[in-house]
């Protein structure tokens, strides 16, 4: 069973059509990739997904549920959690301060970051944000200031976030971006461990081909913003096509 259709999606920019006929169908409990060349639209699709654009044509349904004209805090209400290509954290809050701000939302809804600060001492709060911490292994952490963790580190605060908020569907694009060889290992085995214990659906974005061919069990290629095809791993990694038009000599 799909948690996510997306169907007839397009976006144009000015002149430029980011997105056309964009079909996507996401499996349940799958992690699915989705790669292709900069440029080729893949920021812009999952910006649609979690209500940051608009898409101009198409539809966008989650659990059967339309995401599109929501606000991004309510689509994370419905059920989905993401994380962008460039880490959202709070550089000058502690490890422990940043885990509670998504614990804080899962309670209330929409909230401010300044209500934050009187929430610092409500237990229920902090033994949530201390909990996910033990489960990402950062419990040694987290009176450390955000800003000066590891890269690899930050990207497994974020996902401890996201997780935080007991999403259905997690959203990442480009984890691995910029990370040395044992970080980017790292966070393979992290999100082989949340597929693989959790009851969640992981839709990743990934320049990197050791991490797509690690983790993902379905794979979308996007080509000048749209679908060229969608296959198991094997398949990709055969499909001439693909090779020419993006994996090289990279798979
Ligand atoms: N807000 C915007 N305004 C105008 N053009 C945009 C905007 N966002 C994206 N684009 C353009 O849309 C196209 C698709 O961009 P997008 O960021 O989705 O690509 P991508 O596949 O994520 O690339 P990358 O692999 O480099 O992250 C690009 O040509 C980009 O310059
Ligand atoms: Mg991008």
């Amino acid at each position: 069973m799909s948690i996510l259709e997306v169907k007839n999606v397009g976006k144009r920019f000015g002149g430029l059509q980011a997105l056309s006929d964009v079909n996507l169908s996401v499996k349940e409990n799958s992690v699915h990739a989705i790669i292709g060349p900069n440029g080729a639209g893949k920021s812009t699709l999952l910006n649609c997904l979690v209500g940051k654009l608009i898409p101009d044509t198409g539809s966008v349904m989650f659990d059967g549920q339309s995401v599109l004209g929501r606000a991004p805090y309510e689509i994370n209400q419905m059920g989905i959690s993401r994380v962008f290509q460039t880490p959202e954290i709070f550089g000058d809050l502690t490890v422990l301060e940043n885990m509670m701000i998504p614990c804080l939302a899962k309670r209330d809804g929409a909230f401010e970051l300044n209500a934050i600060a009187s929430v610092m001492g409500q237990r229920d709060i902090i033994d949530k944000a201390e909990h996910m911490l033990v489960e990402m292994n950062m419990a040694d952490k987290r009176h450390m200031h955000a800003a000066s963790l590891s890269r690899g580190d930050k990207r497994r605060l974020e996902i401890g976030m996201c997780l935080s908020q007991e999403p259905r569907l997690l959203l990442l694009d480009e984890p691995t971006a910029g990370m040395a060889r044992a970080d980017t290992n790292n966070t393979i085995d992290l999100l082989k461990q949340i597929s693989d214990q959790r009851d969640i659906t992981i839709a990743i974005i990934e320049h990197d081909m050791h991490v797509v061919f690690s983790l993902a069990n379905r794979i979308t290629v996007l080509a000048q913003g749209t679908p060229l095809v969608e296959d198991n791993p094997e398949n990709i990694r055969g499909n001439p096509k693909v090779r020419e038009a993006y994996l090289g000599e990279t798979a």
